[in-house]
């Protein structure tokens, strides 16, 4: 699908409002960065990847894999970088990642995404995204697709002030929603959905490397 149709009439300055919402807050909520049928469509072909393919989300680094269902209990499937109808998504995360970067110097280097699916009753408690060293995450994005979500519905995302109890925005994860945030800074968590709650969720990166052992 072509980008100009993915994207709405707004993309372009909405990378502006992201950026500035970034340097003065650390965070953006923000409707309608997408058009409506390509949100349709990209729920359809996300939905349609084999439900086997699908695993309980784990916390921490893979090589310390382990599954606390106390935490969280979403199902995720980490996207390739392959999918086509991806395509126009990451070509927008693309521009994303050099705006961020040409204005506040973030040296974002690659994007990582996954498709979480929440069954009815799943919650992922207080975390922050980048909590273990080495994992080098810096910006979080979160793409809720989740037509006509109810406020009954449960689900919200809760953003805490960085290090603090004090909530400072309870989101609602509806179709199109858009969160991005710097992971290093704010614990959030997830409330119980009471439904099923899909999102397509994704970190930036910073090229840190490991240093060799000598
Ligand atoms: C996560 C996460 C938030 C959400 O996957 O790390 O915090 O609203 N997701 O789905
Ligand atoms: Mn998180």
């Amino acid at each position: 699908m072509a980008l100009v149709s993915a994207l709405s009439p707004h993309a372009e300055s909405q990378l502006d409002v992201i950026v500035s919402g970034l340097y003065s807050s650390g965070y953006v909520v923000l409707d309608h960065v997408f058009d409506d049928n390509y949100l349709t469509c990209l729920l359809k072909e996300l939905i349609d990847l084999k439900p086997d393919d699908f695993r309980p989300a784990g916390i921490g680094r893979d090589d310390e894999f382990h599954k606390n269902r106390f935490v969280r209990n979403d199902r995720i499937h980490w996207l390739e970088g392959d999918e086509t109808f991806l395509s126009s998504y990451r070509t927008w995360g693309e521009s994303l990642r050099l705006a961020v970067n040409r204005r506040l110097f973030l040296g974002l280097y690659e994007y990582e995404c996954m498709f979480a699916h929440y069954p009815e009753g799943a919650f992922y408690k207080r975390h922050i995204d980048a909590f273990n060293a080495g994992i080098n995450r810096r910006l979080s994005t979160v793409l809720y697709l989740n037509p006509q979500w109810g406020s009954n519905d449960g689900g919200e995302l809760l953003m805490y002030a960085p290090d603090s109890d004090k909530v400072i925005n309870r989101i609602s994860p509806q179709m199109g929603r858009l969160v991005v945030f710097l992971s290093e800074e704010f614990p959030h968590e997830v409330l119980p959905a009471k439904r099923a709650r899909y999102s397509l969720t994704g970190w930036y990166r910073i090229n840190e490397g490991r240093h060799p052992a000598f």
